[in-house]
């Protein structure tokens, strides 16, 4: 199969290296050569040869030899453009872009499935993790209750270092910077839009239908600090950037939010750059997938899966996706948590306030103090709705004129 890149940037030069490295492999696999013949970029200096490398993408899809494109431009002009003029003349496309899959993929799908072709994007979420086909082949069989994920390398540094550093997040966010980790312009990873795209792309695969990232209650890191990793340390917890998804019956729940987490939850060992993603099904029970969710080499292996797979189902569309119907996700008010709260000053003038507001009857208040602090302490509170918590946290305020400096998500350790 003869196939063309567009966009010859980290992602599409790590695919060319990995169609190169694996030459051998790959054509037994499948049963024939994957030949790379055209390069779509701009820049002339790449180290492509010239025969192959244009500018003009009406080269690639005019040409009835090129049975699949690979788009690893990102963004979603022209890239979007591009796809969808490949899959109307019958090729194959792949992606690593998870922003065009997110915005419109549905149409994508829609368009591959009318032409008789397919559209993968198995690289746009976890990088080198197989989580798409994972979902697809895997729990097709599966009523998946819930996916939650660290899908985001850049804030995993950032946290993992904060942690074992006793570091605060600005000066982490400057050295993940210098090593590379971190954007210039970080804002997409931590203030979690990254995420949340890639949580959007989990509960349109695990619903079968459509939804939108930006309808997903999304928060960053930039709030974590230091002394949040203290008291978590305190209580035997980290704090990890999660997107998560669930249903409960035909409602859909969605978020992306610093959570408190305890030593039993498997993504608790998730460090640095990797991801995580724990998937629970009614019968399954619960899964993990780890790996690099990152990084050239990594996401350009997913994206070459996904050539293998085009080339085994070249005569027919395998429906991988979702319908273009919209799905409605329950507002952030409605999700249950138990939350790591700190609070101004020393627990005795408060503790009836605290018990009353953000514990059960039988319920014991069991204040944290660091190293002898009288200015701030902390606890946990019993599991309650978002909505419920909120009113309650203006309340205790109101009424006792102490202020809560800070709350995060958490899940209880279980028994
Ligand atoms: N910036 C992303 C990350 C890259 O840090 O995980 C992969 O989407």
């Amino acid at each position: 199969m003869k196939i063309a890149i567009l966009g010859y940037g980290t992602i599409g030069s790590g695919v060319a290296e990995v169609l190169r490295i694996n030459q051998a492999q790959i054509e037994k696999k499948v049963g024939e050569p994957v030949e790379l013949k055209y390069v779509l970029d701009l820049r002339t200096d790449i180290g492509v040869d010239n025969d192959k490398l244009i500018s003009d993408f009406s080269v690639i899809k005019n040409d009835p030899e090129i049975k699949l494109v690979v788009e690893t431009m990102g963004g979603i002009h022209p890239a979007y453009e591009f796809v969808k003029a490949c899959l109307e003349k019958g090729k194959h496309c792949v992606t690593s872009n998870k922003a065009l899959v997110d915005a419109v993929g549905s149409k994508l799908i829609s368009i591959a499935r009318e032409h008789h072709c397919n559209f993968y994007f198995e690289a746009s979420v976890g990088g080198g993790i197989p989580v798409i086909r994972t979902i697809y082949h895997n729990y097709a069989g599966e009523n998946l209750t819930e996916i939650t994920g660290i899908m985001n390398g850049t804030t995993n540094f950032i946290l993992t270092k904060m942690r074992e550093k006793g570091a605060d997040f600005e000066e982490t966010l400057v050295e993940a910077q210098h090593l590379g980790y971190a954007e210039r312009d970080p804002s997409s990873d931590i203030d979690g839009f990254d995420t949340s795209r890639k949580t959007a792309i989990l509960l349109s695969m695990a619903s079968g239908n459509r939804c939108r990232h930006e309808d997903i209650y999304t928060e960053g890191i930039r709030a974590v600090s230091k002394l949040d990793f203290l008291y978590a340390r305190e209580l035997g917890m980290t704090i990890k950037l999660l997107g998560s998804v669930q249903q409960v019956e035909d409602k859909y729940f969605a978020y992306v939010v610093p959570m408190m987490i305890p030593k039993s939850d498997p993504l608790f060992s998730v460090d640095g750059v990797y991801n995580g993603i724990r998937i629970v099904g009614n019968c399954l029970g619960t899964t993990m997938l780890y790996g690099m969710g990152a990084g050239k080499m990594p996401t350009a292996s997913a994206v070459v899966s996904d050539i293998i797979a085009a080339v085994r189902h070249q005569h027919d569309f395998q429906g991988i996706g979702w319908t273009e119907k919209m799905i409605q996700i329950e507002p952030m008010s409605s999700n249950a948590f138990a939350y790591f709260v700190r609070v101004e000053g020393t627990p005795d003038a408060v503790k009836k306030e605290l018990r009353e507001l953000f514990l059960e009857d039988s319920s014991k208040l069991v204040p944290i103090a660091l190293g002898g602090r009288t200015d701030e302490f902390a606890f946990i509170t019993d599991v309650m709705f978002e909505g419920d918590f909120l009113q309650n946290v203006a309340e205790f305020e109101e009424k006792t004129g102490r202020r809560i400096f800070h709350f995060i998500r958490t899940e209880k350790e279980e028994d």
